[in-house]
């Protein structure tokens, strides 16, 4: 703990700093088919038999559709600076390709509204997982006319809100959309072929540049970027089979992505593991796919540990563990961050989500006494520092998550919110970790 003490973090931040908490559509709106919304692909995978962990679905979530206004109010008194949240393509296109939802589009429009109001900036997110189903049916982020749907899409929400949002974020993390959803079938759309999954990769960078040049193009003054999943791939052992399979797996997750956006190529080393499964890749994707970046995303929750043999026991470490069965390792995000720094040509970094999920209970006293949260989130702010510190250009760090919401494949079980929900009542009520983080930025703020 000492290494990392919240306190001495505090005076390096700078003063145009963004802090701030995330969420996303599928997560916590509910009302998954209120007002002409249409269905997405979340929305199909929760009813497949065994797919959820506790068989639930978005159905209702958070009801953040119907009590946004009450959400806004409590991000407000948290005293961020800005609010992560993603649009549900389905709610403003239901079909991804005809008509437009005019309900939809003012649902967002009231949110970015109420939170330039409350002196909130808004950084969207476009792609937080829920394609529309109806362009899943045509073959979803396997068929390349889905990058021409995403265009559109990401210019017509940049056309209605592209003036008053500070940020657009295209994808967000399509390693996830690719390996799980693709190969590991484990998240939507539940499909499990390699090949499928690399051209899926392909079709969501490909996509994410021909956005940046078509927003541009259209006068879009936000930030543009994209978010990724990434994190320090550590051997297990020091044997040449460990070490090994930790570049291949670093390879995988981090310069699958990192190569091609700020380098122009996807790495030899993959490629040649995936063989004849190497996506197809037309002349001119990779100029679109390098297209400059205002900013990168990074989601960090821990290091990975690769072994070549049995799976390593994340126990051995001796580190806490969070109810995700994740080691809380936050010298992983400073490394990371160095990494980025030093390999590529970034623009500012932002850790667009970090947090973890715990046991919680809600006590008698009304309390929700998450002493193993509020460390987790101080000691990977000390590790934002520490990278600063070193140099890395920073732009902000966002709390995952605002409220406990439906964590995916795991349904309501698993709990990453500052904000305790009750899915009874819909109850929202402030965790020890939001005091603390509330306090922590009022502290920020005087020192401005
Ligand atoms: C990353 C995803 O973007 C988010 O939707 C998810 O809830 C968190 N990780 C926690 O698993």
């Amino acid at each position: 703990m000492t290494h990392y003490d919240p306190l001495a973090a505090q005076a390096a931040f700078p003063t145009d700093f963004i802090w701030g908490v995330a969420t996303s559509a599928f997560q916590i709106e509910g009302a998954s088919t209120a007002d002409g919304k249409g269905l997405s692909i979340w929305d199909s995978f929760c009813r497949q038999s065994g797919a959820i962990a506790d068989a639930s679905n978005g159905d209702v979530a958070c009801e953040h559709y119907k009590r946004w206004e009450e959400d806004l109010d409590m991000i407000a008194g948290l005293g961020v600076d800005a609010y992560r949240f993603s649009v549900s393509w389905p709610r403003v296109r239901p079909t991804g390709s005809g008509e437009w939802n005019e309900a939809g589009l003012a649902f967002y429009e009231k949110l970015v509204d109420g939170l330039l109001a409350r002196g909130i900036k808004p950084y969207l997110t476009l792609n937080h997982w829920d394609l529309p189903q109806a362009l899943q049916d045509g073959g979803g982020w396997g068929n390349r006319d889905t990058v021409h749907r995403f265009v559109e899409y990401a210019c017509g929400m940049a056309e209605r809100l592209g003036d008053r949002v500070v940020s657009i974020a295209t994808h967000n993390e399509p390693w996830v959309m690719a390996q799980l959803g693709h190969q590991v079938g484990i998240f939507a759309p539940g499909l499990k072929d390699r090949k499928l999954a690399a051209q899926v990769s392909h079709h969501l960078l490909l996509s994410h540049g021909l956005a940046l040049q078509a927003l541009r193009a259209q006068g879009c003054k936000a930030q543009l970027g994209l978010v990724l999943n990434l994190s320090p791939m550590h051997a297990a052992t020091d044997s040449a089979a460990d070490r090994a399979k930790a570049v291949l797996d670093d390879g995988r997750v981090v310069r699958w992505y990192m190569d091609p956006l700020f380098k122009g190529r996807y790495p030899q080393d993959v490629l040649d593991d995936l063989g004849a499964d190497a996506p197809q890749v037309q002349p001119g994707d990779m100029e679109v796919i390098t297209t400059p970046m205002d900013f990168l995303g990074v989601n960090y929750y821990s290091r990975s540990v690769i072994s070549a043999g049995e799976p390593w026991d994340v126990r051995s470490s001796g580190r806490e563990v969070t109810d995700m069965g994740w080691e809380v390792y936050p010298e992983g995000l400073t490394e990371l961050l160095l990494r980025l720094h030093r390999d590529y040509p970034v623009p500012p970094l932002f850790v667009t989500e970090n947090g973890g999920a715990f046991k919680d209970e809600l006590n008698a006293d009304g309390r929700v006494h998450d002493a193993g949260r509020t460390r987790y989130i101080a000691t990977h702010i000390a590790a934002v520092d520490a990278a600063m510190k070193q140099g890395v250009r920073m732009g902000g760090y966002m709390v995952w998550s605002l409220m406990d919401n439906f964590e995916w494949a795991s349904g309501y079980e698993k709990r990453f919110g500052i904000v305790h929900v009750d899915y009874a009542t819909q109850a929202r009520t402030l965790k020890d970790s939001a005091r603390w983080y509330r306090d922590f930025l009022q502290q920020q703020r005087a020192q401005r």
